[in-house]
């Protein structure tokens, strides 16, 4: 029954419509990315990942195929992988392939629709590999599935750390440090710094899509939280925060107006922005010195050529 009771459901509804009261009540109007990822929003990103100006996906998928060997022979033998944020779990694969006796795959995804079709589709491809999908926010308190089997590693490909603060990188990586356990692995893909030129057409794409992805969060929220956004009264805009060395997705009022959103009003000036974003672009040696105050050694990392990308290898200390 579609207006059934669903408790579940309703409580993140709640968390929803908390997040984004808090954040338009900002000075800077601001909205968590992890509510992009509905069904529509994870069906987008999977058409960023293809477009030419993203490099990311590519460069890291490319990065993960020329040194699979490697790696697989890094991470030993049967291994439990623990992936965060695992979308569309395609990059994946590539280590499904590669590994020595996988032991079990362990998604963690907030996209549940899309997990859970990006779950049964893996144990079509691979009959014999235990799959334990777990809905939820990766920076939420969880533990391993008790029939989970295997020597735990974390992966968390994509750079979507990127998309966290210090603060929050600190506390995720010592959550995963705790969680995979003194023999724990991590495999963590990270975009590197480079220039602007390549950077903002990469998240302001010729045909649109990056623009749906950011716009489709009003969508979302008319939808969920019976919001009144008009959408033709909004732009994308992606900047570059040099001095942060992080693109910034934002979403700007092209007129004065003022939005609904249950018994709370916005209001917003044209020109002012919602700031949606961060999509840090990293420096190695900070950010290996910051995985290693939070319980994570460097062991290898991997780059592409053009060093756009990298793909660090870490260990439990
Ligand atoms: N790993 C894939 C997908 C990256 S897109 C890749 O490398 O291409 C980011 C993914 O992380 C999405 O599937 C999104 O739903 C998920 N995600 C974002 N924030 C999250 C959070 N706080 N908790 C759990 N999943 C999250
Ligand atoms: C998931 N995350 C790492 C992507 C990124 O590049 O920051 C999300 C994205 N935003 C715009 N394009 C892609």
């Amino acid at each position: 029954m579609d207006d059934a009771f669903d408790p579940v459901a309703s409580g993140a509804r709640a968390a929803f419509f908390k997040a984004v009261v808090n954040g338009l009540s900002q000075l800077q109007k601001t909205l968590p990315c992890q509510y992009f990822y509905d069904e529509i929003g994870s069906n987008l990103f999977e058409q960023i990942t293809t477009l030419d100006e993203y490099y990311p996906t590519r460069t890291e998928t490319a990065i993960l195929q020329q040194n699979a060997a490697d790696i697989a022979q890094a991470l030993g033998p049967d291994v439990l992988l623990v992936e965060y944020g695992a979308g569309a779990s395609t990059k994946t694969r590539i280590l499904l392939d590669s590994l020595n006796r996988i032991a079990g795959y362990v998604p963690i995804d907030v996209s549940e629709d899309f997990l859970l079709d990006t779950a049964d589709g893996l144990r079509n491809e691979y009959p014999d590999l235990p799959v334990h999908p777990i809905v939820g926010d990766f920076m939420g308190r969880f533990g391993l599935p008790s029939e989970a089997r295997g020597t735990p590693v974390g992966f968390f490909p994509g750079s979507t750390i990127g998309n966290l603060d210090d603060v929050e990188i600190g506390a995720f990586m010592r959550a995963a440090r705790a969680l995979l356990g003194a023999d724990g692995q991590f495999l963590l893909g990270v975009d590197l710094r480079k220039s602007a030129d390549i950077l903002i057409p990469a998240y302001d794409d010729s045909r649109g899509v990056t623009a749906a992805f950011n716009l489709n969060l009003l969508t979302r929220i008319n939808r969920e939280l019976g919001a009144d956004f008009n959408l033709d009264t909004f732009r994308h805009k992606a900047v570059w925060n040099d001095a942060a060395s992080q693109i910034e997705m934002h979403l700007e009022s092209l007129v004065d107006q003022s939005v609904t959103i249950g018994a709370d009003q916005f209001k917003f000036t044209a020109g002012e922005t919602i700031h949606t974003e961060n999509s840090r672009k990293f420096d190695l040696e900070s950010l290996t010195a910051q995985l290693s105050d939070a319980g994570w050694q460097l062991q290898h990392s991997w780059q592409d050529e053009r060093r756009y990308f990298a793909v660090l290898l870490l260990s439990a200390q």
